[in-house]
């Protein structure tokens, strides 16, 4: 699978069990919270109401009750409040039609006489719950009262139970749905920021990779990164350029040891030919025969050192950089100064092919490009830096603007140079 695709999944699902896991225990908890409300609010409604009854038949302002059950408030759970005399009438209830009634419920009947509190639940239409409470003789309802009646009467509360029901089911669909959403929202700020700062590097890393299998050494490596891709690239990129400098060395010293010293036998060999002959046109065809030699050997040489040479490994760069110069000066008719400033510490090998390289390619480029009367080339050391200075006075270019090309495919030149130098943090 790719990694685009990957990460996505693999952050979804995170999300997703993050929002379960810290889900779950929440959505317990509300459902024990909300387990007993109905009950508690039915028993404490009763209870008050009693309470408050009591104190009033005490006060003797038993008309308290009826009044403060008429203004109830409605509620949408709350269905009625009432109080039921001994004799099963409904003497006060926040139903202002049913006073008067005779309560027919078998419950406050038995509850009448048995004393007993009662606390039932019904489903019909509507779930419902009501709570029975008994209003008991008091010593101090004596006098009022006689004493053989046991219970005065009762209190009566019922509650719409399927209403919480609902509001709960809503309230954690709605707390759902945002979650979710929340959760959505975090995924996708997640993904597009591990998309900017992972994925499309690696991505980046993963075509520069596939270029090079592929065979394109064009491909540009996306070394400025200073993190673990950044490291990944960079190492990429400097065994490329490892691999590609042992491989110049090999065709290197294969071209000097095999083919210049097979050259040389045959120049060995055309020598003692031309002297043991002594037809003239053999001597001519074998003078003519030498000087091509020559000549070759002059070019085998050439291409050796131009591809890595050998004072770099053995001399150091100084020594291998003014070697090349002359050549280059003597090749192309363009006088070339060179000049070494501060101290000279021995620099990592590294460092001294990277100068190299990059000095042979701004020459080379001078040379192509600019026309000039004369190149000079400095190098300069200070503590821990070096500096190449390569200038011409050509016709010049801008490496932006009126050469475009600088910057293209085409041209790997400067992009070389910029990368060589960058590997080593220049
Ligand atoms: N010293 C210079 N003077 C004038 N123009 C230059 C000079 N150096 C580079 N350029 C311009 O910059 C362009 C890019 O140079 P670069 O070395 O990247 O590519 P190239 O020399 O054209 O090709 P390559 O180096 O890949 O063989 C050149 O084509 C040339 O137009
Ligand atoms: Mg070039």
């Amino acid at each position: 699978m790719k990694l685009l695709y990957k990460v996505p999944l693999l952050l979804t699902s995170i999300t997703l069990a993050v929002g379960i896991a810290s889900g779950i225990p929440l959505l317990f908890e509300s459902r024990k919270s909300n387990s007993n409300p109905p009950e508690q609010a039915a028993i404490s409604l009763a209870k008050a109401l009693r309470a408050s009854i009591e104190q009033d038949m005490i006060d003797g302002h038993p008309d308290h009750v009826k009044t403060t059950l008429a203004h109830l408030p409605g509620q949408r759970s709350f269905l009625e409040l009432a109080v039921v005399a001994g004799d099963g009438r409904i003497a006060a209830s926040s139903n202002q039609a049913d006073i008067g009634q005779t309560a027919m419920d078998a419950r406050i009947r038995y509850m009448l006489t048995s004393g007993e509190v009662s606390l039932s639940s019904e489903s019909g239409d509507r779930s419902e719950l009501s709570f029975v409470l008994p209003i008991t003789l008091k010593p101090e309802c004596i006098g009022c009262h006689s004493e053989q009646e046991k219970v005065l009467g009762a209190v009566l509360s019922r509650l719409d139970t399927s209403t919480p029901d609902t509001e709960l089911w809503q309230k954690l669909v709605t707390r759902a749905i945002h979650g979710m959403l929340v959760s959505a929202v975090i995924g996708v700020a997640l993904f597009l920021s591990l998309k900017k700062t992972v994925v499309n590097p690696l991505d980046r890393v993963r075509r520069y990779a596939e270029r090079l299998a592929s065979g394109d050494f064009t491909a540009k490596a996306d070394i400025g990164l200073f993190d673990g891709v950044g490291t990944l690239t960079r190492g990429m990129a400097q065994n490329l350029i490892l691999a590609q400098e042992g491989e110049r060395r090999r065709i290197a010293r294969e071209l000097h040891d095999q083919v210049g010293q097979s050259l040389t036998l045959v120049l060995v060999d055309l020598a003692t030919l031309g002297k043991t002959s002594a037809a003239a046109d053999v001597t001519e065809r074998v003078a003519a025969l030498q000087s091509l030699v020559v000549d070759t050997l002059i070019d085998v040489r050439r291409l050796a050192v131009e591809l890595r040479p050998s004072a770099l490994d053995s001399l150091g760069l100084v020594v291998a950089l003014r070697g090349y110069l002359l050549d280059a000066a003597e090749r192309s008719g363009i006088p070339i100064d060179f000049q070494t400033l501060g101290p000279r510490a021995s620099l990592a090998p590294a460092v001294e092919t990277a100068l190299y390289r990059i000095v042979q390619e701004s020459v080379t480029n001078a040379i192509r490009h600019a026309k000039p009367h004369t190149i000079s080339v400095t190098l300069e050391q200070h503590d821990n830096l070096v500096l190449a200075r390569i200038r011409d006075d050509g016709t010049g270019f801008h490496l932006h603007r009126s050469h475009p090309s600088a910057m293209s495919m085409n041209g790997l030149g400067i992009t070389g140079m910029r990368e060589r130098a960058a590997l080593l943090g220049g």
